[in-house]
């Protein structure tokens, strides 16, 4: 049997310093663990922008559908803010997701105990904290047609379409059931079924998946400006929850903030399975390129690393090894180490992002 294979898209900004880490860990799992990975690398966003004049390469895209796994680094940054809409690093990042079918993203929001008191919210609302956004990520706003800027009587407007096929829900509905039965059992469905049609239908199409394939597993439904609310008011009430590809966007990053720092927080995008049974997949973190730090040793890399732990498990089949590196940066995190995102009032010097790697790869090292 051949290794299994991964694509790697570091990007812009941050991704390439955080992806370095991961190359660690990857390189450490090959030599502890005899788990070795065909790597290869390409180019996405604005790096691929400026070597490609688009942000991705057919070439590229070619590949991320030919590997077993994609981890992706982040896009974007203020040198390419004025390009072109149609050449700009987020729409290549959006071509992946679309060409691959990527259409559940799995975004989980947790509270490490030794990162309580870094939340905004008091330690006692997200301490134990673990919530599983499953966002749609193929369809929605972010692709339904028309679209665009257009000149009517005399003025300018703005077009986009919040679009969903039955198919397209029941699919990523039962994803999320599916998830729920492995972790508390609760899937919460949030859309705005008072105000649009999509809404309505999305409701009813869960109702339906949920009647009949997952009836054992408990369903509600809520408004997502509520679910916004009530994932700052009292989050530990949700166990998965399934939304749309817009909402999806904005709640999980109001999640991530209540576990502390987006430099924290994983996600997975999955689509159908593939021959050899594994899902088409991408895993990326799901903080941004941030420019600010960007070249300064300063970022986080444990978002990435938890990006690949969830490779292991979604991809590769690896549980037990997802939860080892999973452990081993829980371990670290106890030991009082942090990055400059993570430190609190009381100051302290932060490490940089190798030292984190390092960090890591020790722990891993005393785990086996
Ligand atoms: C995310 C990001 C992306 C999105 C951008 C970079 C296109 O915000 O993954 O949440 O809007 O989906
Ligand atoms: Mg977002």
């Amino acid at each position: 049997m051949s290794n299994p294979s991964l694509l790697i898209l570091a990007g812009d900004g941050i991704g390439p310093e955080v992806m370095e880490q991961v190359k660690r860990i990857i390189g450490w799992y090959g030599d502890k663990r005899a788990l070795t990975f065909d790597v290869s690398e390409d180019l996405v966003g604005g790096a691929a922008y400026d070597a490609h004049g688009v942000p991705l390469h057919d070439d590229t895209m070619a590949k991320a559908q030919e590997v077993d796994a994609v981890l992706l680094g982040a896009v974007g940054g203020p040198k390419y803010d004025d390009l072109d809409f149609s050449v700009k690093p987020e729409r290549g990042l959006l071509r992946l997701r679309k060409e691959m079918d990527l259409f559940s993203n799995l975004r989980p929001a947790q509270c490490f105990d030794a990162l309580a008191d870094f939340s905004s919210l008091k330690k006692d609302i997200v301490a134990g904290l673990d919530i599983m956004i499953v966002r749609e990520l193929t369809s929605g706003v972010y692709f339904g047609e028309p679209r665009g800027i257009s000149v009517i009587d005399n003025e300018r407007v703005g077009v986009n379409t919040q679009r969903y096929t039955e198919s397209e829900i029941a699919r990523v509905a039962r994803s999320a059931f599916e998830l729920a039965k492995k972790r508390g059992n609760k899937v919460c469905s949030m859309e705005k079924a008072n105000v649009m049609e999509s809404g309505i239908l999305w409701r009813d199409v869960v109702n339906e998946v949920h009647q009949a394939d997952y009836a054992d597993v408990e369903l509600s439904h809520m408004y997502a400006d509520n679910g916004a609310m009530q994932l700052v008011r009292a989050p530990k009430q949700f166990d998965v929850i399934l939304t749309d590809n817009l909402f999806g966007d904005i709640l999980s990053d109001c999640a991530a903030m209540l576990t502390g720092s987006l430099g924290m927080l994983p996600s997975a995008s999955l689509g159908l399975p593939m021959a050899n049974g594994r899902p088409k997949a991408l895993y990326e973190p799901v903080h941004g390129s941030a420019p600010d730090i960007t070249g300064q040793g300063k970022a986080n890399p444990i978002a990435c690393i938890l990006s690949f732990a969830m490779a292991l498990r979604y991809s590769f089949d690896q549980g037990a090894e997802a939860d080892r590196l999973e452990a081993a940066i829980e371990a670290v995190l106890a030991s009082g180490a942090r990055t400059a995102d993570l430190m609190g009032p009381e100051g302290g010097t932060p490490m940089s992002t190798t030292d984190m790697g390092d960090a890591i790869l020790a722990a891993l090292d005393a785990s086996v």
